[in-house]
């Protein structure tokens, strides 16, 4: 017993170094100052409401179906319901002119009333091609423009944006400006979820729900925007009698999940060029027997890494996260799923919830068994990097605190505000860099060269 304290270190150094885990991460040495996130006032520039009577308002795109020849276009017309019609064409072929109807729908939340919500999902469109789209009749027209992706192939290709935790505060402005000056011009963005934070604000007023919608269309109007929910989507409040959980988020925001099978739109897949997406539910049940389980389960097999090397998971609550924020709040997750991202080599799972950045190490956890003692994370060649974006700049402010020492498994962490990109090269390469806001547009914070876990699948070795 004498020497166990003299031992023990030495056989947890031993461990730690086989594991390949020895020292922790990077502690960014970028210490922002701190200041309050402020709402943006309610006259604010970005929300005023477009000219003209009842004009289409607050328009945002997201992918169609599973392949992306097919865009459901959304956008809301204030005081009544006018068309459901959309008119495109493709810039290659300006004079065949083509138009689709769509539904109508509202809701009323507390002591507000929404606007007329119209989806519309134009299909059969041509692979990479740029369209035109017109909503509205007579003065009140306005037309905005897309790129379809192009066709899913395993060297496709295709650059993503990731941002997450939005809210509208100026903050929230910064980083959407700096997410659409950036010179790499994302094509995509993946959402991590929280889009309004209107929920912050008394009632949940769903007012906030109309001017977040406002501000994001100058991105979300001309790029598909594929969005996992987050806690500030569920906008459940007995207190005022509001007990459908999600209901603005569903009325607000469509997904193509029919056509991945799932039963749910908060849950449910998509492919993109040379990617397979899965979004999930944090706040959906996930144990087993429960749909979104039972999906995942069927799901993660019939991805076909031949056409789509790249495995990317959009999830709100991350499963690994180093802050004394929502501390181990991805635990269940972690429990429930982390053997088949695993299993399946997913190669990145993107999260928001944390108030910040924070990048991980390929680590697994899944040997432990509650009785053998393995309950600590270790390199793992098959495991996904996990990759927290809950930086997008709400009113919540940032999450200051960390847990020290910085754990093996946390590789880079930093409490700013910023936008992410995740570029992918081809079958073998993807380039993810990570942009603060207090920098100009293409300075990278922080940035790593992603190897397919399927076609190159060596360590990027990024320890230190
Ligand atoms: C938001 O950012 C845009 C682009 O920088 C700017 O034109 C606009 O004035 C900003 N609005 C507010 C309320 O800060
Ligand atoms: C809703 O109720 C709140 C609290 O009573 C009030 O401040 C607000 O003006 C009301 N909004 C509408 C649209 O009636
Ligand atoms: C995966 O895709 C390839 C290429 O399209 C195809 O040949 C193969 O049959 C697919 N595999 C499965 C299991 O569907
Ligand atoms: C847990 O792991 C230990 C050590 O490998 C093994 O002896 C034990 O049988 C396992 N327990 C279960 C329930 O699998
Ligand atoms: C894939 O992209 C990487 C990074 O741009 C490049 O170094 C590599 O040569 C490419 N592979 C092929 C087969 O073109």
């Amino acid at each position: 017993m004498a020497d166990s304290s003299f031992i023990c270190p030495l056989l947890l150094a031993f461990l730690l170094s086989i594991a390949g885990l020895t020292h922790g991460g990077k502690t960014s040495s970028f210490v922002r100052k701190q200041r309050k996130s402020v709402c943006m006032p309610i006259n604010s520039d970005v929300f005023q409401e477009p000219p003209g009577f009842n004009s289409p308002q607050q328009v945002h795109i997201t992918q169609g179906n599973y392949d992306g020849n097919a865009v459901i276009v959304s956008w809301v017309t204030p005081k009544y319901p006018r068309s459901t019609r959309v008119h495109y064409w493709s810039e290659k072929n300006p004079s065949q002119k083509k138009h689709s109807h769509g539904i109508s729908t509202s809701y009323k939340y507390y002591n507000y009333t929404s606007g007329f919500i119209h989806h519309c999902t134009l299909k059969n469109l041509a692979f990479d091609t740029k369209y035109y789209y017109v909503l509205g009749v007579g003065h009140f027209r306005r037309t905005f423009s897309f790129t379809t992706p192009p066709k899913v192939g395993p060297d496709v290709p295709h650059t993503f944006g990731v941002m997450g935790d939005i809210g509208q505060t100026f903050d929230s402005n910064t980083t959407l400006t700096h997410y659409m000056a950036n010179p790499k011009n994302p094509q995509t963005l993946l959402f991590v979820g929280d889009l309004s934070y209107a929920d912050d604000h008394p009632f949940h007023d769903n007012v906030r729900w109309d001017t977040w919608g406002r501000f994001a269309e100058k991105s979300a109007a001309y790029q598909a925007w594929i969005c996992a929910p987050g806690n500030h989507e569920i906008d459940y409040a007995p207190e005022i009698g509001e007990t459908t959980a999600f209901k603005p988020f569903l009325h607000r925001y469509y997904s193509p999940y029919k056509d991945s099978q799932s039963p749910s739109p908060l849950w449910y897949s998509v492919r993109r060029a040379s990617a397979h997406i899965i979004v999930l539910s944090s706040y959906s049940a996930f144990a087993k027997y429960s749909p979104q389980h039972d999906w995942l389960k069927g799901e993660l097999p019939k991805v076909n890494r031949t056409e789509t090397p790249w495995l990317i998971v959009l999830v709100h609550s991350p499963l690994y996260n180093s802050y004394n924020y929502h501390y181990m709040e991805g635990e269940p997750m972690r429990v429930a799923f982390e053997p088949w991202f695993v299993e399946h080599k997913v190669d990145v799972v993107f999260s928001g919830h944390v108030h910040a950045y924070e990048r991980s190490e390929r680590i697994s956890n899944i040997d432990y068994n509650i009785t053998d003692g393995l309950s600590f994370p270790k390199r793992n060649p098959d495991a996904p990097v996990y990759i927290t974006m809950g930086d997008g700049g709400n009113i919540e402010g940032l999450a200051y605190s960390m847990t020290q020492p910085q754990p093996a498994y946390s590789a880079y962490r930093e409490a700013s505000f910023g936008h992410g990109i995740f570029d992918i090269k081809n079958r073998t390469h993807a380039y993810f860099s990570w942009h603060r806001n207090d920098d100009g547009y293409a300075v990278e914070a922080d940035s790593m060269w992603f190897y397919n876990r399927i076609y190159y699948p060596v360590d990027e070795n990024t320890d230190g």
